[in-house]
């Protein structure tokens, strides 16, 4: 179902299909031989003009296990967008050189435009403060893996919720489940775009705003930290006063459920206190390696090869 498909948003994806996909991911995670050089003579372009390491790289790594190749560019300034050229153009030329193209852009609705010029499919690997829909894949295969399910959730979004586009996916995603309700804790500033709302609202999802992240805390299944997006705001002064509002340290974690799971999609500058990482609940570098798991169910899946 998913063959030749350009995933720009989490609801080009049916919850079916993402079933599939975290089915598969798990089946590779297993059997380290299952699929391997499915992808053999096929290439994947990964096109960044925006810093990453887990995305990138467990795209490639992805790519590399299942034994075809990548080509691309992690930083913008060594391709020809550096010289003026349109993303139009950039994305014609990778679309000639590869079967599949990742790509990461600052603007808002980038992927989107890159898909209407590409003749092959195109991956969003973030596009600006907007959506990152793999990140969604990765998150939705930890909650699964390491509780059960993914119905019956109250989840708790904690940082930037404004410029946090993985926030905005997984929300997006989330509301397709039964019974989540989502507690959103972030700075006034940084409250979760009205768009985003809107939506929820329709799908009658529950869903609260808080400013109290220590009163939250008790009630979650699973707490979502993410990193105030410094890249994103108009002055220093004002991410330096919001950066460190939150800080999740072995005295809150203390107050969660046994079972509570933390994720964050990384990097982490501050929100999470390194003594967190020796925590049982603490989630977020297992978080990260199911992501080239997901990722290699994916690239199978659209590529058809599975
Ligand atoms: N989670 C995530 O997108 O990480 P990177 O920015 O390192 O790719």
């Amino acid at each position: 179902m998913l063959k030749g498909l350009s995933l720009i948003e989490p609801e080009d994806i049916t919850i079916e299909d993402m079933e599939n996909l975290f089915l598969l991911a798990e089946k590779i995670e297993k059997d380290e031989k299952y699929l391997r050089d499915s992808c053999w003579g096929k290439l994947m372009a990964t096109l960044f003009f925006e810093p990453s390491t887990r995305t990138r790289l467990s795209f490639e790594a992805a790519m590399l296990r299942l034994g075809g190749n990548c080509l691309g560019f992690a930083d913008p300034l060594s391709s020809s967008a550096s010289k003026g050229e349109s993303l139009a153009d950039t994305i014609r030329m990778a679309a000639s050189y590869a079967d599949i193209i990742v790509m990461r852009n600052p603007k808002e609705g980038a992927a989107l435009l890159a898909s209407r010029y590409s003749s092959v499919p195109v991956i969003n690997a973030g596009d600006g403060g907007h959506h990152h829909p793999t990140q969604t894949l990765t998150d939705l295969l930890t909650i699964k893996r390491l509780s059960g399910r993914i119905n019956n959730l109250t989840v708790g979004f904690c940082g930037d919720l404004k410029f946090g586009r993985t926030v905005h996916s997984l929300a997006k995603a989330l509301a397709r489940y039964k019974n989540i309700n989502m507690i959103f804790i972030s700075p006034d500033e940084l409250i979760l775009p009205e768009y985003i709302k809107n939506n929820l609202k329709k799908q009658n999802v529950q869903f609260s705003e808080r400013r109290n992240f220590d009163e939250a805390i008790p009630e979650l299944d699973v707490l979502y930290m993410t990193r105030v997006q410094r890249e994103r705001f108009f002055n220093e002064e004002d991410y330096i006063r919001l950066k460190d509002t939150y800080v999740l340290n072995m005295e809150r974690i203390k107050t969660g459920k046994d079972s509570l799971i933390v994720l964050h999609p990384l990097p982490r500058v501050n929100e999470i206190s390194v003594d967190v990482d020796a925590d049982p609940r603490a989630a977020y570098f297992k978080q990260a390696k199911y992501g080239m798991y997901v990722r290699m169910a994916l690239l199978s899946s659209i590529l058809g090869v599975n």
